[in-house]
């Protein structure tokens, strides 16, 4: 397949994906009626219907790479989207990047309130272990902890909180951060949680270790690109395009590679850290095809 079919099928599949993940979603975040109603809309409002849904892609084509069932692949994928958009609700915060756009809609302490916002955020992170804790995502208890386990670890202090808070440190700094300080806060904030989603599928189907590993390192040097590419958006990109408000990172002093590099560096870091991604993917052989082809992707969107 040429690069331009290929990039043809990430489109189609990731649009199936994303309204499966949806699906998945309204399930696991049911409306409701009750008196806390307003927590639900919260919820819904920040994790249904919008998003590229790359974290969640990346689970069900690890999957796909072992037969994972697609019900075990979607309850995953649906709880990694959870998460992350438990991180966005909070990351916008007027505490945190005070935004008011986010994936086109306004965000939710714009939309409903503060309160309401932190609790949206808190909820859904409960419901993301919850959902992969169940037994609906796998019949092997030690599957399921083992899910919970990495998706603490890469959400926690040292993986997206960890690297929340050395983002908020940065930008209150007298001295700009250097370009490894750079690396390693972009790893902790962005890196862990994609590298997770990556390697899910993985763990769901009980793949051999040194393929569990070579998604493990897809999924790092991937999550590194794709926050270089989200600095690069910010600085190149409309709110049209993003959904959300751009041009924000210099003037709030944002610890990035674009800052601290220039534009063209920091592309090229970009690319050859996509190169590098889809490197990892040698031993999975041409299923892997689409993993290739969102590397690309996820520095050439302008979304
Ligand atoms: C935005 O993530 C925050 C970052 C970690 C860069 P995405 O760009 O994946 O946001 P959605 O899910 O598509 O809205
Ligand atoms: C956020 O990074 C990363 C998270 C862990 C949520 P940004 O603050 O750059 O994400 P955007 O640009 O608001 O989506
Ligand atoms: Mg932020
Ligand atoms: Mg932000
Ligand atoms: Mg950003």
């Amino acid at each position: 397949m040429s690069n331009s079919q290929q990039a043809e099928a990430l489109r189609t599949a990731m649009a199936e994906a994303a309204a499966e993940i949806d699906q998945a979603l309204d399930l696991l975040i049911p409306p409701s009626e009750g008196p806390e109603a307003r927590l639900f809309d919260a919820m819904r409002h920040a994790a249904i219907g919008g998003g590229k849904r790359l974290r969640g892609f990346l689970v069900l084509e690890g999957a796909r790479q072992f037969g994972v069932g697609r019900d075990s692949a979607l309850r995953a994928a649906a709880a990694i989207e959870m998460l992350h958009a438990y991180s966005l609700v909070h990351d916008d915060l007027p505490c945190m990047d005070d935004d008011d756009l986010r994936r086109g809609k306004p965000t939710v302490h714009k939309a409903f309130d503060e309160a309401t916002a932190v609790l949206a955020g808190d909820a859904l992170q409960a419901n993301a272990f919850h959902a992969l804790a169940e037994p609906e995502t796998h019949a092997d208890p030690a599957v399921r902890a083992e899910l919970c386990r990495c998706l603490a670890r890469a959400a926690g202090p040292r993986g997206m909180c960890g690297g929340q808070m050395l983002d908020m440190l940065a930008e209150a700094a007298a001295e700009p951060l250097e370009e490894a300080e750079i690396g390693r806060l972009q790893t902790l904030k962005t890196g862990k949680l994609i590298e997770f989603a990556a390697e899910a599928g993985a763990i769901l189907g009980k793949a051999p270790p040194q393929l569990r590993q070579a998604l493990c390192s897809y999924g790092r040097d991937l999550g590194a690109a794709f926050q270089i590419a989200d600095d690069l958006l910010d600085a190149t990109a409309s709110p049209e395009e993003t959904g959300k408000r751009t041009g924000k990172d210099a003037a709030a002093g944002k610890a990035t590679l674009v800052g601290l590099l220039g534009l063209p560096r920091a592309q090229a870091q970009a690319e050859t850290l996509a190169a590098q991604a889809a490197s990892h993917l040698d031993a999975l052989g041409d299923r892997a095809d689409l993993l290739r082809a969102l590397a690309a992707y996820a520095i050439a969107r302008r979304n």
